[in-house]
């Protein structure tokens, strides 16, 4: 979309047309929609318009229902945060006490809205004009104040603010980069930000190596999914790692290194086996989830905890034990064509096994559904027959 048509949009003509696409889309799809409206409207502006409607749909499942006053670009909101992410991260800043906050590449404006939601005073820069657009319109419409400006990240004079936030552009030429030496603006602007007061955004798979010393990493997963990392400068907690994991509801459950006993124990499988979620394992944090729920390891390199409470963690899965299992495909098939298995969930860690195969070659017939846990234990590779007692979090449609 240009800026011309995104102008017109926010014209008082623009938001008739953007009224009367949303209304027709109810009742049609886009291409009758499109055809009936380009008689009586400039096509640009109809595509335009279209594509926002369409966008506005897709959005709400990430950001909310104020998604759907919003405005965006494709590239925009694959981009944006998660809109709880993004609410937890501006409560952390409101939290710490500041007011000011200057956002380097703001995007659409998923932070920075959630950020001015916060309570904070928001300024942001992005070098891309039509997105600095978008952003001014996104606050507008959701009745928030900030000023959003074109410029490059690296400019603005930074004295003026408590606080720095950057979530670099990590999309090159040939798609999603992982490598933060391809980030845009770079990772030595990034090292720049973290020596004064600023969180930076980056991608999970981050290397712990890489992280400068005195600044907290924190995993954040949405829903059962891993999403983020956040580097925080200036750690005044002496946190370095901190997993968060935020449910559907948008409830979200910390723990970090400073509750980590280290050393667990490790033995054979008792009651209860625990999955920690993936922000936890990213967070090298297994062992203090093992230390919440009183268990211990399978194997010191596996993440699964095993304990004979039934401690019900935000920070797990939980899963009640109901059989123990040698790994051998023959006394498997047995014990489960035994119990009438069909549809069979297979989790692993530590062993060699395809699960489709694994699956395919058992030959299951029955209709009961069951779930197996594959992993090493102290004593052999086994097979842990469990029933999940953690509800399984509805898959989102949105990265
Ligand atoms: C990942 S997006 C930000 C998404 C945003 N946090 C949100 O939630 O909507 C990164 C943005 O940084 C901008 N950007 C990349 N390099 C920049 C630079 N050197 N100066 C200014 N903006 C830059 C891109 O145009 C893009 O809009």
């Amino acid at each position: 979309m240009d800026g011309a048509a995104f102008e017109y949009l926010l014209s008082g003509p623009g938001q008739g047309l953007l009224r009367e696409v949303e209304s027709a889309y109810a009742e049609a799809d886009a291409l009758v929609v499109g055809s009936r409206l380009r008689s009586r409207h400039d096509p640009a502006y109809v595509a335009a318009a279209l594509t926002q409607v369409r966008l506005r749909r897709k959005a709400v499942d990430k950001l909310g229902e104020d998604a759907a006053r919003m405005y965006f670009t494709p590239t925009g909101l694959e981009q944006a945060t998660a809109g709880p992410v993004a609410a937890h991260r501006a409560g952390r800043i409101e939290a710490a006490g500041h007011q000011r906050l200057l956002d380097l590449g703001c995007g659409i404006g998923a932070d920075l809205v959630a950020a001015a939601m916060a309570g904070l005073t928001v300024h942001a820069v992005d070098r891309d004009p039509v997105t600095v657009a978008i952003a001014r319109a996104n606050l507008a419409a959701l009745g928030l104040t900030g000023a959003v400006s074109v410029g490059d990240a690296r400019e603005p004079d930074r004295s003026a603010y408590d606080i720095v936030f950057a979530d670099p552009a990590r999309r090159g030429a040939r798609g999603r980069t992982f490598d933060p030496a391809a980030y845009s603006p770079p990772w030595s602007f990034v090292e720049e930000l973290l020596a004064g007061a600023a969180v930076v955004k980056v991608a999970p798979g981050i290397p712990h190596a890489l992280v400068p010393a005195d600044v907290e990493t924190e995993w954040v997963s949405l829903a059962g999914r891993l999403r983020e990392a956040a580097l925080w400068s200036r750690a005044d907690t002496g946190v370095q790692r901190r997993a968060t994991v935020i449910d559907s509801a948008g409830t979200a459950t910390s723990v970090t290194d400073a509750e980590d006993p280290g050393h667990p124990a490790v033995r054979d499988v008792g009651r209860f086996v625990y999955e920690p979620d993936d922000a936890v394992i990213r967070a090298h944090l297994v062992t203090a989830v093992a230390a919440d729920v009183a268990g211990w390891l399978l194997d010191p390199h596996l993440a699964y905890v095993s304990s004979d409470l039934n401690r019900p963690s935000r920070l797990a899965r939980v899963y009640a034990v109901q059989d123990v299992l040698p790994f051998k495909e023959k006394q498997l098939r047995a014990a489960l064509r035994a119990r009438g298995v069909g549809p069979l969930t297979i989790k692993k860690r530590g062993v060699q096994v395809t699960p489709e195969t694994l699956r395919k070659r058992l030959g299951l017939e029955g209709s009961t559904p069951a779930t197996i846990i594959i992993t090493r234990t102290p004593t052999s590779a086994a097979v842990l027959l469990v029933e999940p007692l953690t509800r399984v979090e509805p898959p989102t449609s949105c990265p």
